[in-house]
């Protein structure tokens, strides 16, 4: 059964406390909802662009774009000097995506790479390297990536990692289904990796879905 991490009053009332959605968050949402696309909720997209003002990134890279939500909530908040490059895999998302950053003005700040970041990460990783990193796609591929994007990720630099309480099945050992024991498991793995990991400093907020913010030490 889905757990909600939080108690539905009281993420209702977080969200009335959060400043009115522009009218490009909206169109999203709607959209999304109605296809149903899986995206950031406001009081995450919230965070992602306070996080963004305070850390003033030059160069973030977003995985799992969808049709561009969050990209636009952190690209609104990055300094003019800032850049974003995100990678999706799903080529309709990734053209909604694009309409988007056009309708929004922020299309020049935003290079959207149509790949699968299985392929794409460890060429990336030769030649880029990356102040924020948003991590936003396969939830069992988390463990995977890192070694990646501990590689491109200066120090001092921030990575944020979505939907790591997996709706509250993190807890779940009773294990029905395989495929969620296989989700619960590697996504275990991955925070207690990230816990015992030496070179970082960590906090799990149990916003949304769980957001895991790492910050990489400066030496
Ligand atoms: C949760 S959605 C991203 C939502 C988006 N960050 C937002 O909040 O607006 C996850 C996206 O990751 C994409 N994805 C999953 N695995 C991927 C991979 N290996 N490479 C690239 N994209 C991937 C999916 O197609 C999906 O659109």
């Amino acid at each position: 059964m889905m757990k909600d991490v939080l108690a539905v009053e009281l993420q209702n009332y977080l969200r009335s406390l959060l400043p009115e959605s522009g009218t490009i968050a909206a169109e999203q949402k709607k959209e999304a909802e109605e296809s149903h696309i899986p995206i950031v909720e406001d009081e995450v997209a919230n965070l992602l662009g306070l996080l963004v003002q305070m850390a003033k990134p030059q160069h973030i890279l977003e995985i799992g774009t969808a049709i561009g939500r969050s990209s636009l909530a952190m690209a609104e908040n990055l300094p003019p000097w800032g850049k974003i490059t995100t990678i999706e895999m799903d080529e309709d998302r990734a053209n909604r995506a694009q309409y988007y950053f056009e309708q929004s003005g922020s299309a020049k700040k935003i290079e959207l790479i149509l790949a699968d970041a299985r392929e794409y990460l460890p060429q990336l990783a030769e030649k880029e390297t990356f102040d924020f990193i948003f991590l936003d796609a396969a939830k069992g591929q988390y463990l995977n990536f890192f070694p990646h994007l501990d590689k491109m990720l200066s120090p001092g630099g921030l990575i944020i990692a979505d939907n790591v309480l997996l709706n509250g099945w993190v807890v779940d050992l009773s294990y029905p289904n395989h495929r969620r024991k296989t989700f619960v498991y590697r996504m275990r793995e991955f925070l207690e990796s990230m816990r015992d990991n030496p070179k970082y400093d960590s906090s799990l907020i149990p916003l949304g879905d769980g957001v895991l913010i790492l910050r990489k030490k400066e030496n």
